[in-house]
């Protein structure tokens, strides 16, 4: 499979992911969390899906398509570790997280993901759903929609 293939699949998954989980968290109260909002695209789609829920972004800086920029108040702005652990401390709990951060490196992008595991965690209500692009721990795993071959995109239960 060509890169160009690999990086379309892995967008597609990406998306019918989180349609996935809006539809499913429907009936679950809470709001959402996109952890790495990088240019925006999963924020600005999980604003499309899941329209009258906050929806919180997480990066360590702003580097969005200014149509795309989340309000100031939804904005957590530093490292994932610590706005998580202020997104915790607002009392807010998320119906819906997008896990998105990495650049490629497999083991140090696992691993981050490993040692955030327990932060994303204490911010979902039970029942809710974490859609992520890396391999979490503590969580329930979920098979996820039909059509995403298993392991191109990563589903979980709190
Ligand atoms: C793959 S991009 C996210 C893409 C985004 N979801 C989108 O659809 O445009 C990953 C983002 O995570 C951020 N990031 C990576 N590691 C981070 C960390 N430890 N804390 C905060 N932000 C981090 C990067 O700055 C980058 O913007």
């Amino acid at each position: 499979m060509s890169r160009l293939d690999s990086f379309l699949r892995r967008l597609i998954a990406q998306r019918d992911g989180i349609d996935w989980a809006a539809a499913a968290v429907a009936g679950v109260p809470g709001d959402v969390v996109d952890i790495g909002l990088g240019y925006g695209r999963t924020w600005d789609h999980l604003r499309a899906r899941l329209p009258g829920r906050r929806i919180w972004a997480i990066d360590r800086r702003v580097d969005c398509h200014p149509d795309c920029r989340p309000p100031e108040a939804d904005l957590l702005l530093g490292e994932a570790g610590p706005m998580l652990d202020r997104l915790a401390a607002t009392g807010a709990r998320m119906a819906l997280a997008h896990y998105d951060l990495g650049f490629g490196d497999e083991a140090a992008d696992v691993a981050e993901a490993a040692a955030l595991s327990p932060r994303v965690a204490a911010v979902m209500t039970p029942g809710g759903i974490v859609v992520s692009a890396q391999p979490l721990t503590g969580l329930s795993p979920l098979p996820g929609p039909a059509g995403i071959p298993p392991g191109r995109y990563l589903f979980y239960r709190a």
